[in-house]
């Protein structure tokens, strides 16, 4: 059985970080975001399919090294295809039912127990569904009891809701689904193939899972997760290798290599491999790009740096991401896609 898995948007929302690296490849709790997915594919799955296009080279270059048990195939596409149409792209490894993953997620999802569902409901297409709060920044459900869904509203007042199920980011499709996306175009799973699919075959469900999940699309939601494991694991930190720490810290992420001043206060915040953090620093709910440095006397509070950026001392910095560097070329101004809103 195939996964395949999303891992080639430019994750603008994560930019500055995004500048320098791929999305799935940003590590959460110093260990990359993609290698949680990989922890819960089933045995089924013995290939995985990356579908990329966005720092490609990087994706490619990790999984060298990286053994998940599983054959990996890096399905490069020439254009950002989108959800559906990297889907399509990938369509020569499939040969029976299949996973599509987001890679951005973190969750606490049992694939086996989602096949389980779909069998059980000979469902077209299976997807994975989490409740929300605020069901005006997403796309709902309509979904009968027995998890039939009959149709996605977008972005409802809560009033108008159907329900305050999301779908979140893992599906489980029938090989014919394929044949509903045109080849080599852009093309969105969400918006356009399956609310085809939910007329079409009526076969359409929902799969609701019970304890955690969290897509990282945002700083915020990049920042939250980690708190959000650091209490699942019962941990008030985590500190990498060869770290020098001669300031306080508390609630943070720090990778390896870093170095922490004399006089400095960093808390709530994750700090990348190889950062310097000089003395006197005050910094909270930040993240600090790899060989970056943060001058002396520097105050940040829910500040983006990224990688090889330096701050001079006496520096002071609220909610802003901070990239003086070129933006890659062809990197977007803005979302494409999914567009969800900031
Ligand atoms: P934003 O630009 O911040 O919206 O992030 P994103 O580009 O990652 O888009 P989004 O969060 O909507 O993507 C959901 C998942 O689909 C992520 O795992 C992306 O890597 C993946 N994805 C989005 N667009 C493409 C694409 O064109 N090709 C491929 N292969 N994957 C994509």
């Amino acid at each position: 059985m195939e996964a395949i898995i999303l891992a080639g948007g430019f994750g603008t929302r994560l930019r500055p970080l995004t500048y320098t690296r791929a999305k799935s490849l940003l590590p959460i709790m110093n260990r990359p975001m993609i290698t949680y997915l990989l922890d819960m594919l089933p045995e089924e799955v013995d290939t995985v399919v990356l579908a990329v296009n966005y720092r490609k080279k990087q994706i490619e270059e990790y999984f060298k090294s990286y053994d998940c048990g599983k054959d990996i195939i890096v399905n490069d596409e020439p254009t950002p295809l989108g959800t559906g149409g990297a889907v399509k792209f990938a369509q020569q490894h499939i040969t029976d039912r299949f996973f599509v993953l987001n890679s951005d997620i973190i969750c606490s999802l049992q694939l086996e127990k989602m096949i389980l569902f779909h069998e059980k409901h000979r469902s077209a297409s299976t997807i994975s569904l989490w409740p929300v709060e605020n069901v005006s920044e997403f796309g709902v459900v309509d979904v009968k009891e027995d998890g039939n869904i009959i149709r996605f509203v977008e972005k409802p007042r809560p009033e108008d809701a159907p329900s305050n199920l999301i779908n979140a980011g893992a599906y489980l499709l029938e090989p014919f689904v394929l044949d509903y996306i045109q080849p080599d175009k852009l093309i969105s799973m969400e918006k356009e193939i399956f609310p085809q699919i939910i007329k079409d075959t009526k076969r359409f469900y929902g799969y609701q899972f019970q304890g955690y999940w969290m897509d990282i699309g945002r700083i915020s939601s990049y920042l939250q997760v980690h708190e959000m494991l650091l209490d699942k694991n019962n941990m008030s930190q985590m500190i990498g290798t060869n770290c020098k720490i001669h300031g306080r810290v508390d609630r943070c992420i720090l990778g390896n290599n870093v170095f922490i001043g004399k006089g400095s206060m960093v808390t709530s915040s994750v700090v990348f491999d190889d950062a310097v953090i000089e003395e006197d620093v005050h910094m909270d709910r930040c993240v600090i790009g790899s060989q970056s440095t943060i001058g002396n006397s520097t105050r940040l509070h829910n500040v983006v740096v990224g990688d090889h950026e330096v701050l001079s001392s006496e520096s002071s910095y609220e909610n802003k991401p901070i990239w003086t560097q070129q933006i890659p070329e062809g990197y977007p101004q803005k979302q494409i896609g999914n567009v969800i809103g900031e």
